[in-house]
């Protein structure tokens, strides 16, 4: 939890965060998908498109894997699957990916992307400031996809 602004979430904590990401699907559609290593079958982390509270107005693409899986260009992928399928079948014209100053990992994920940086925003419940980066739809808009699925990776829905 080093880089999402907060220590480690506890059992309470957690089990708020996944009812979060649940009402999440069920009001907008969408929302966080786990992800899963297809050769192993390994569940290795999340990605997904949803809002984020310090940025309501454009969907946020958004990573975090088990730190064995790091280094592998594995968030670049799961990221591509989310761009293809926000812009694609869910129709967004905009993209956001939010994170910290610190969080290089994240920020390289995010310029391999093709995100710029659009807005510094205060988020007062941690206290933090957020660098907000976007993208726009490229043209022509990708085809539309039923799953997010990438090469080496699964994204499915909970
Ligand atoms: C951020 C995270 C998802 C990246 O996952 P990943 O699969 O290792 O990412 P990728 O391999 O696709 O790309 C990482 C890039 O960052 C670079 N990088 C990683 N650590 C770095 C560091 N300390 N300094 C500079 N660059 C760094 C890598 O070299 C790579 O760039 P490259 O391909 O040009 O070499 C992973 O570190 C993670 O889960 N972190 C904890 C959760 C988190 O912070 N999520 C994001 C919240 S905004």
């Amino acid at each position: 939890m080093r880089h999402m602004g907060r220590g480690p979430m506890s059992r309470d904590e957690s089990a708020a965060a996944l009812r979060r990401h649940e009402a999440h699907w069920e009001r907008h559609g969408f929302g966080l998908l786990a992800v899963t290593e297809r050769a192993s079958g390994d569940l290795i982390g999340r990605s997904g498109v949803q809002y984020h509270r310090a940025w309501p107005d454009d969907p946020e693409v958004g990573w975090a894997l088990d730190p064995s899986r790091w280094g592998r260009g594995l968030a670049t992928e799961a990221g591509r699957a989310c761009l293809d399928w926000g812009f694609g079948e869910l129709g967004f014209a905009r993209l956001v990916s939010i994170t910290t100053e610190e969080n290089v990992a994240s920020r390289r994920v995010m310029a391999k992307l093709g995100f710029d940086l659009l807005a510094t925003v205060p988020f007062p419940e941690l206290d933090i400031e957020l660098l907000v980066h976007a993208l726009d739809r490229p043209s022509p808009r990708p085809a539309p996809r039923a799953t997010a699925a990438a090469g080496t990776l699964l994204l499915r829905a909970p």
